[in-house]
């Protein structure tokens, strides 16, 4: 049996599951700043991330996996690495080898989602699907063990027999993997069925590497303490949390539950911090607003159209973009205009900002619509001696690192990687049209 260098420890802790849509950058740091231990990433399929190349992003301090169309597929960051697992969809060991060995040195470590019951999975002969073909799960499992420094865990649901479930992990473990995730839901089970706890139990009696719970956050999981409730009538080594975790992420935090005002906050500052995207920024605020949703506050929220709508109402001065809107607020001109344009022969965008019907561009152009807009943004404050945002004064670590340099702020080494053209003497050259 090979076993695995195992950094992380799956033994005691409190894991925040992987959650499409919901487990990106902002809600990972937020979960871990609350009290989680491990986060693992939204599943992320293993054609798709060998489609990308991997860019480090100067501006914002994170690293970047950006496909062909400049969509950035798995942001990740400093501060997470040595707690985030890469969970991937795969139904190939080579191409997860590929994958795994592609993102290995960003993250802490890769699980393979073996519980997906989605038609796109299923058809891919991923997720569930492979819970009736184990031996391909022998396979890419013993793959990646081999072949990956990094610990490999997977994540499965349960078999409709539990003899059946028993062989199945029992196999499993002696792949070498370092821990297993069982959702205790068979394939056909809705969220809203009940956890088998049993199961899980049964399971963690029957292997010896950390077995991780998950399912209780609708029966079980509603504050802190049940976390260690669901662990002990599991008998698990430790417990994963997703629905409970979506809905308010301090499930987490020993002290208890804090209100979810706050909760949003302090997630909304992170999705602007490291630029996520708005629809996905409101759709996990929609999730937490939940029963709310009809609230003036989940009102406005519902008719947010950018992420500075969102950002409106929790004022906090973060990036160029939002310097230049809320000081078009204080003087009460028409909000800035953004006309971007792509270039046809590498993809770079550039953008012109309109404010009080002046023009402002930079010189530079970047590697997506989002930076030429901010590069749009610093020209235009530069311009009319307005402070761009930088927050060297800031006393937030994130804060202190962000590098809005200049309208072309990318810097030297994304310049030799293609990322940015232009000649250096321009980058910090202002200009309004
Ligand atoms: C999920 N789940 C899931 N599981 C997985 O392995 N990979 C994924 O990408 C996702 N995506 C996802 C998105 C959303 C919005 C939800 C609610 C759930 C399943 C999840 O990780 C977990 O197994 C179940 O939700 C059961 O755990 P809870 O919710 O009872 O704690």
């Amino acid at each position: 049996m090979t076993v695995n260098s195992v950094k992380l420890c799956y033994r005691n802790k409190t894991i925040l599951a992987p959650m499409v849509r919901i487990g990106s950058l902002p809600m990972r740091l937020l979960a871990l700043d609350l009290g989680a231990d491990i986060v693992y990433s939204e599943e992320l399929i293993d054609i798709k991330m060998l489609q990308c190349k991997r860019v480090v992003n100067e501006v914002l301090n994170t690293i970047d996996f950006v496909a062909p169309n400049e969509r950035i597929i798995f942001r990740t960051c400093e501060r997470e690495r040595d707690h985030v697992v890469f969970q991937m969809g795969t139904a190939d060991a080579e191409r997860a080898l590929a994958a795994a060995k592609f993102v290995e040195n960003d993250v802490a470590g890769i699980d393979i989602n073996m519980g997906c019951p989605k038609k796109f999975s299923i058809q891919g002969g991923m997720g569930a699907a492979l819970l009736s073909n184990p031996d391909k799960i022998e396979m890419i499992l013993s793959t990646l063990v081999k072949g990956i420094c990094k610990p490999v865990t997977c994540k499965i649901r349960i078999l409709p027999s539990l003899k059946d479930t028993l062989d199945l992990v029992k196999r499993i473990e002696k792949t070498g993997i370092a821990a297993i995730a069982i959702h205790g839901r068979k394939e056909e089970e809705r969220p809203q069925h009940p956890v088998h706890c049993d199961v899980i139990k049964a399971i963690a009696e029957a292997i010896s590497i950390p077995v991780i719970a998950n399912g209780g956050s609708h029966d079980y999981i509603k504050e802190y303490s049940d976390i260690e409730a669901f662990r002990q009538a599991t008998a698990a080594s430790s417990v994963m949390v997703a629905r409970a975790a979506m809905w308010n992420p301090s499930i987490f935090r020993k002290e208890g539950l804090q209100p979810l005002e706050k909760v949003m906050k302090e997630y909304i500052k992170y999705a602007v911090r490291f630029d996520n995207h708005y629809i996905n920024t409101k759709y996990c605020l929609c999730q937490m607003l939940r029963e709310q949703l009809e609230s003036p506050l989940g009102k406005k929220l519902h008719a947010a159209q950018s992420s500075q709508n969102i950002w409106r109402e929790y004022p906090a001065q973060i990036t160029p973009k939002m310097c230049l809107l809320e000081w078009c607020h204080k003087e009460k001109l028409p909000q800035p205009v953004y006309e971007t344009v792509q270039r046809p022969s590498n993809g770079l965008f550039c953008s012109v900002v309109t404010v009080a019907e002046q023009k402002y561009k930079s010189s530079m152009w970047d590697k997506s619509k989002k930076l030429a807009e901010q590069a749009a943004a610093i020209v235009c404050l530069r311009t009319l001696g307005l402070p761009t945002g930088e927050l060297s004064e800031g006393k937030d670590q994130y804060l202190q690192k962000r590098k809005w340099e200049g309208p072309g702020f990318l810097n030297g080494r994304e310049a030799e990687n293609g990322l940015s053209e232009g000649a250096p003497h321009k980058r910090l050259h202002a200009r309004s049209l």
